[in-house]
């Protein structure tokens, strides 16, 4: 123990992720969408405050239950109905102020693929996606070439002359894809673009997303409820209700999950327990000197130290205008746990020796956390005995 004393006046600040993008690079940058269907006393409100961000070169996927507005959101950001309330950035330009030929000019940018593939049913498959081709100005020597390659990456070389009522509803799939993929757009907005293909059929399809990704720098938007392909996500969203409930960033999920399993209260948890708890943990970034628990307050949240330092000070008067220092923790370790086990108030204030970046649980989660995994319990409650 060490006899430090502190004054306590420095008030708990928090940053949740920070944007990587600068706003002027984003590719869709949504902020406050509504949506109403319906007229007089049959409207209806389907969108609520919706806060969307994507950059260049993100795999954004988007899940949640059937109704709660996901196709209805997608639309909106590919100009296919005009924006009625809010922000809505998309390639630069804000749809809610085009004209009819504005609009246009922004859908002609992007790669559709939506769950009515509008295939024209007289022209084969090398000419459906010949045509788009063409609308968007591609030299005829090129195109021959280019279409044969699609469709034969997509599993389509021996159907390339077949039109779509000669092909199965996968194929079909495919050659809509072929379709919003060969002009190599910068954005693609797809609507359960896998939902009638077979596994390999699907992986294809999304590698060959992936790839424009990383290799072009191409933006995707895709719902699915495909969980067989969710590993190719950067970020995945979850809209419940018309609103975006949560948008987590999947790599920073994973680098919580393994950084977590080296924490002893988690070091039991199943990947899908630790997955789960990752998700719902915020990223704060304290500078030093910032007392994130102030002792006699109730608990709220529960921290894990990702880096940096904290020290725990307990007050030696009421008002916790003199306090004692009496332990440190870093990396690893966490804290706030007792608070949310007990319900009694904090025993101990919480002060950054250095700047760090702690991940916190909020307390509601926390609960649900403990309730679903009982190994996540019991070694809490083996802490708690001993602290
Ligand atoms: N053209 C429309 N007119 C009136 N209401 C609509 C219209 N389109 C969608 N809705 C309503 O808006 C809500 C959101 O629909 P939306 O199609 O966006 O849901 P979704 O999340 O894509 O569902 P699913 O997973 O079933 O495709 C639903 O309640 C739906 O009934
Ligand atoms: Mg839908």
């Amino acid at each position: 123990m060490n006899d430090n004393t502190a004054t306590l006046d420095t008030p708990a600040t928090s940053a949740t992720r920070s944007v990587i993008t600068p706003t002027s690079e984003l590719v869709v940058n949504v902020q406050g969408l509504n949506h109403y269907f319906g007229e007089g006393e049959n409207r209806k409100q389907v969108l609520f405050n919706n806060n969307l961000q994507v950059g260049p070169g993100e795999l954004v996927i988007m899940t949640g239950p059937s109704g709660s507005g996901k196709t209805t959101l997608l639309t909106l950001i590919g100009a296919l109905r005009s924006t009625q309330e809010g922000s809505n950035q998309v390639l630069g330009s804000e749809l809610r102020d085009l004209s009819a030929k504005g609009l246009n000019e922004v859908r002609r940018r992007i790669g559709f693929i939506f769950q009515m593939h509008n295939l024209f049913d007289s022209l084969t498959a090398f000419e459906n996606v010949k045509m788009s081709m063409e609308l968007h100005g591609a030299k005829p020597r090129d195109m021959r070439r280019e279409i044969i390659k699609i469709l034969s990456r997509l599993g389509l070389g021996e159907r390339i002359y077949y039109k779509p009522r000669q092909l199965s509803g996968g194929q079909r799939q495919r050659v809509a894809v072929a379709r919003a993929l060969v002009n190599r757009p910068k954005l693609i907005l797809a609507d359960e673009p896998t939902a009638a293909l077979d596994k390999k059929s699907s992986r294809d399809v999304v590698d060959m997303l992936k790839h424009l990704t990383r290799e072009e720098h191409a933006t995707i938007l895709m719902v699915t409820h495909d969980s067989r392909i969710l590993d190719v996500a950067d970020r995945i969203v979850n809209m419940v209700d018309g609103h975006i409930e949560s948008d987590v960033s999947v790599n920073e999920s994973l680098r919580l999950c393994e950084f977590l399993k080296k924490s002893s209260v988690f070091a039991n948890l199943s990947p899908n327990e630790l997955m789960h708890i990752a998700e719902k943990m915020k990223r704060e970034t304290h500078p030093a000197g910032t007392r994130v628990i102030r002792q006699g307050d109730q608990g709220d949240k529960f921290y894990v130290i990702a880096t940096g330092k904290v020290d725990v000070h307990i007050n030696l008067d009421p008002e916790g205008r003199q306090t004692k220092w009496v332990d440190d923790m870093s990396d690893g370790q966490f804290f706030g746990e007792k608070a949310l086990l007990t319900g009694d108030p904090r025993n101990a204030s919480i002060i950054t020796a250095e700047d760090s970046v702690l991940y916190s649980l909020g307390k509601d989660d926390f609960h649900a956390a403990l309730s679903a995994s009982d190994s996540f319990q019991d070694q809490l409650r083996k802490v708690a005995m001993v602290r």
